[in-house]
């Protein structure tokens, strides 16, 4: 069914540029490359497989003729130089990510993710610049907002907390507080961010992604919250279900196509948004809390639960959710899938994969 509306769509595309996806075989990246493809664009998918896979592109229901792959290291510049050609198209969301074992992550893991990332972003925006590729959209994170706000309820983040302040003498931006990003993984994300700042001759789209879930996020130790708990209902009453924290440290719960659908609008609307980079919070603007998320999962196991509170446990920031004022108005795009919803998705899926 996929493949005729691939076709389908196809045909009313004339004229198609390139579009480069990195992390393309990755959670969110798998999506992305579906829908990209679904409206008929020619996809290259860049991935070096270390956490992605090509099954996730299958899952969803692509065919190896839909997009050319390319196993590449990002952190070799010369691979990534050759693979790109002027006026392309980057989705740049290749990153090392961490997961709920690396919330107060060792000093190791905080300066892995901190070297891995900083070094395949800076071959990416370099390769691009030599390149001149005509747009970059960046996967960034949530984590670039400061960290100690993080750590009060009632957290929301707006682009303009936290806006670079341009001066008239001056084509580079400024930041206009002092930055707090959380850990290696965060302050990798604000430089990238920065370095895309001042990069003038390319079109640049910034997504701050929130918590994003679904079908193909990662269920081995780079595993989030949601998982963990689907895992945990599924395996109960073999395994108890143990909720890390007390319960109330909230997060903002996107679902994957959502997602998706914003990062390819933001791409459309780069040309004629003025000035660069256009830069927007990604997210469902809701605070929800693990217990809140739990009660729903535990609703859809049909099972009678009773969870356990494991406040030993690390829990990250207490609370972080997304203004999506911006994101609304500038793209026209808002949310569609409850969380309700997604979750059954996320459940059904994870149910299958691991029985
Ligand atoms: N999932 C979320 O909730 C979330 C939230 C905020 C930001 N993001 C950002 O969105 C992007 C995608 O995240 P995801 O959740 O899909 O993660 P993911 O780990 O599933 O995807 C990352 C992909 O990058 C690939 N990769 C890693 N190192 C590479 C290298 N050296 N060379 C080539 N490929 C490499 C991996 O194999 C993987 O397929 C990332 O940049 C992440 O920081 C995600």
């Amino acid at each position: 069914m996929i493949r005729e509306t691939i076709q389908q769509s196809s045909r009313n595309i004339t004229k198609s540029k390139t579009v480069l996806v990195t992390g393309g075989a990755g959670f969110i990246g798998s999506h992305l490359v579906r829908k990209l493809v679904e409206k008929g664009r020619e996809v290259i998918v860049i991935d070096d497989l270390s956490s992605g896979s090509l099954e996730n592109l299958s899952s969803l229901g692509l065919k190896p003729s839909d997009f050319e792959f390319k196993k590449i290291d990002l952190t070799n510049y010369s691979q990534i130089l050759e693979c790109l050609k002027e006026g392309d198209i980057v989705f740049h969301l290749a990153a090392r990510i961490g997961g709920l074992k690396y919330l107060h992550g060792t000093e190791n893991a905080e300066i892995a993710a901190l070297q891995a990332n900083l070094a395949i972003d800076a071959n990416v925006f370099r390769a691009s610049l030599e390149k001149r590729v005509e747009k970059i959209i960046y996967a960034s994170s949530t984590a670039v907002y400061p960290l100690d706000s993080q750590y009060s309820a009632g957290a929301i983040f707006s682009e303009e907390d936290f806006l670079y302040q341009p001066e008239k003498q001056d084509p580079r931006f400024r930041f206009k507080m002092d930055i707090d990003p959380d850990g290696g993984y965060g302050l990798a994300k604000l430089l990238g961010e920065v370095q895309l700042s001042w990069m003038k001759n390319i079109k640049i789209a910034i997504a701050r992604i929130f918590n994003v879930y679904g079908v193909n996020e990662p269920l081995d130790e780079k595993s989030h919250a949601i998982s963990d708990l689907i895992r945990k209902a599924i395996d109960y009453p073999q395994k108890e279900f143990i909720i890390w924290g007390d319960g109330k440290q909230t997060r903002d719960y996107m679902y994957v196509s959502d997602c998706v659908d914003a990062l390819v609008k933001l791409e459309e609307k780069i040309s004629d948004y003025q000035p660069l980079p256009l830069i927007l919070n990604i997210g469902s603007g809701k605070a929800t809390s693990i217990s809140e998320l739990a009660e729903v999962i535990i609703k859809i196991s049909g099972k009678n639960i009773k969870p356990k509170y494991d406040v030993q446990k690390p829990v990250g920031p207490i609370s972080r959710t997304a203004d999506i004022r911006k994101v609304k108005e500038t793209l026209n795009w808002e949310p569609k899938v409850s969380l309700e919803e997604g979750l059954k998705r996320t459940f059904v899926w994870i149910q299958k994969k691991i029985t």
